[in-house]
């Protein structure tokens, strides 16, 4: 594990700033503990949070094991509900090299076996059943809740539902914690900005 932890510290800048190193190591930690079959992600970029993941699935060595990577690298769907400082980044940012970069880092690490890309909204994409372990960390809008409510009611008992950024603007990320205990999730930890919560019963 040490020498996971390592290479995550080693291959981080690569897939951008948007995930520090503290949140990169600890998603890799869900992973070998977990030993996940299915992990999802739900806004990928340059795979800054999920590359850890895989190299963590990678390190397991489960090959039935897959992280499903759902983004659409898309401005459109990046600016949706977003106003300002946002509104601007977003729409000016190049989605597709993001894209390209991510594609890249599989290749690089030979992680391509333990991932699934679907290049759509959230919104379009069928939720694998059971789920494991979820990072949500797409849209953080209205479609953050939508994503709470779609997913988290397919992860299993015992699974893990890491929500990013609760505190967004708008409000909507805490909505999504509130449905996700209503879906039977408490609230593990934070995680920077972020919450670590566990599914604890199968309300929903
Ligand atoms: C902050 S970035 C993700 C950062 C990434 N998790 C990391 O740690 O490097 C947000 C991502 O959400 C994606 N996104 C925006 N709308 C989305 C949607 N409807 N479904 C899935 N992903 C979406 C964007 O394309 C962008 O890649």
């Amino acid at each position: 594990v040490k020498r996971l932890l390592e290479t995550i510290e080693r291959v981080l800048p690569e897939g951008g700033d948007w995930c520090t190193l503290h949140k990169a190591q600890t998603l890799a930690a869900l992973v070998v503990g977990l030993r996940p079959r299915t992990v999802v992600e739900i806004g990928v970029w340059m795979g800054g949070s999920l590359v850890p993941m895989l190299l963590a699935l990678q390190h397991v060595g489960n090959h039935d094991a897959v992280a499903v990577a759902i983004d659409p690298w898309s401005p459109a769907a990046s600016v949706d509900g977003e106003t300002g400082a946002n509104l601007e980044w977003w729409s000016t940012v190049d989605h597709d090299a993001a894209f390209r970069a991510f594609c890249a880092r599989l290749d690089k690490h030979t992680l391509r076996s333990y991932c699934r890309i679907e290049r759509a909204s959230s919104n379009d994409v069928m939720p694998p059943s059971p789920i494991d372990v979820i990072h949500i960390d797409g849209n953080h809008r209205a479609q953050a809740l939508r994503d709470v409510a779609r997913f988290c009611p397919q992860v299993r008992v015992g699974g893990i539902a890491v929500l990013d950024d609760v505190d967004w603007e708008g409000g909507h990320v805490n909505e999504g914690v509130e449905q996700a205990k209503r879906l039977g999730f408490v609230a593990m930890y934070p995680l920077d900005r972020g919450l670590v919560m566990q599914r604890r019963g199968a309300i929903g």
